[in-house]
């Protein structure tokens, strides 16, 4: 028999939205518990759910949620999903939908994400249009998943575009709606099932949030910032220590609720805050990461980069950008670069396009307004601004700095 794992305390973090506010918890075990939390928060009137899972989970996951819904009076159905990105699309949200009108799942009947972003994304999204909308509890079982996607209600697919010269581009999470979960539940023991590929890539948006935290987490609420805690307890967070998991997690999705509080939408031109700060180092990321060609170890059986690797590679490269800009001192960018290598992630890549294709690519990115590039930029250890239209010297400093 499996020994016991030791009991780790639950952590509750609330999303404070009005009438869309919602608990987040973190601990162990909570996959066995999800019957009676998913009551709790969806009350008695909730009777079929349908659990959207990775296919490639361990089977005993997915039936331990599934046993723990039976239990709790739930009339339960699973649909299994292949969870890549040229999977993520309107197809299988529509997959998504039909499984919940053949489960008869009516408007107060919840979908279950179980898996990672893609997971959640895609039945967030299924959850947001069926029926008018349905409640969604999110179960993310990666580390990317838990600190942000999981968090914060934006669901989405992937569309596949083809412009008038033939060319098929993959534009990702281009449709989607925000649609807040009614709970979401963070298992570090889920953590376990993870490649070390895949959990390293976690701990980019870990370190993104590290590199933010000072304005966001109060004063005095820790006894070392997020960003001295993460480099700190980096050994024990490698070899996946379960209370230090639940303490970085924790930390993260804090981190994450209080800015989705204070900008749900995405709306806020405030250059210090709103949730456009969550985007620190993915201008650059989304501009490497569909890109077949690059590895992060520049063996190519490993390409295309995970999101999380692309991230790290895009945190590296903002440093440096504000470094070149005059905002961060140079040694301050050299300490992230340590820091991400610290955390087991590429600090430089292979085969990156020219930096005037790269910044063609920054200029074609969702987020671009008016087709102006906005850069997220720490301007010290802790805390950043947005800056809109940088000069292309600071953008090439940041490529230049990540390229091999
Ligand atoms: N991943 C960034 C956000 O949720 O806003």
């Amino acid at each position: 028999m499996a020994p016991t794992p030791q009991p780790i305390p639950d952590r509750m973090q609330r999303v404070e939205l009005g009438d869309r506010s919602y608990d987040v918890v973190v601990g162990g075990t909570l996959l066995c518990r999800l019957g009676a939390l998913a009551r709790a928060a969806l009350g008695n009137s909730a009777s079929n759910a349908v659990i959207v899972a990775d296919e490639g989970l361990p089977a005993s996951l997915v039936r331990l949620a599934a046993d723990s819904l039976s239990a709790e009076r739930f009339t339960v159905s699973t649909h299994e999903l292949k969870a890549t990105e040229p999977n993520k699309n309107i197809e299988s949200a529509e997959r998504i939908c039909i499984a919940m009108a053949n489960a008869r799942l009516e408007r107060r009947d919840p979908v279950i994400a179980l898996g990672g972003g893609i997971v959640g994304d895609l039945a967030g999204f299924a959850a947001s249009i069926y029926r008018r909308g349905i409640p969604v509890i999110q179960c993310p079982t990666t580390l990317l998943s838990m600190v942000d996607a999981a968090v914060g209600g934006k669901t989405g697919a992937n569309l596949s575009v083809t412009d008038s010269n033939g060319r098929c581009s993959l534009l990702k999470n281009l449709v989607g709606a925000f649609h807040q979960p009614s709970l979401v539940l963070a298992d570090v023991d889920a953590l376990s099932t993870l490649s070390d590929r895949q959990f390293r890539a976690g701990l980019a948006e870990c370190l993104k949030h590290a590199m933010l935290a000072l304005d966001v987490e109060r004063t005095n609420e820790h006894s070392e910032d997020l960003l001295t805690f993460t480099l700190h307890s980096a050994p024990g967070i490698l070899t996946r220590d379960r209370s230090l998991l639940a303490t970085l997690v924790a930390r993260n999705i804090a981190i994450k609720a209080r800015v989705v509080a204070s900008d749900e939408r995405e709306l806020s031109t405030v250059a210090s805050g709103g949730r456009a700060i969550l985007n620190l180092g993915h201008t650059f990321a989304h501009a490497i990461e569909t890109l077949p060609a690059l590895s992060p170890s520049n063996d190519p059986t490993q390409a295309p980069l995970h999101h999380g690797e692309a991230v790290a590679l895009g945190l590296v490269a903002a440093a440096h950008a504000a470094a070149a800009m005059g905002l961060l001192p140079p040694a301050d960018a050299d300490q992230v670069r340590a820091a991400v290598e610290a955390l087991g992630l590429p600090t430089q890549v292979a085969n990156l396009p020219s930096n005037d294709a790269l910044i063609a690519r920054m200029r074609h990115d969702k987020k671009v307004v008016g087709g102006q590039i906005r850069l997220i930029l720490p301007w010290k250890l802790g805390a950043v601004r947005s800056y809109f239209d940088p000069p292309n010297r600071v953008v090439n400093a940041g490529w230049d700095a990540i390229r091999a």
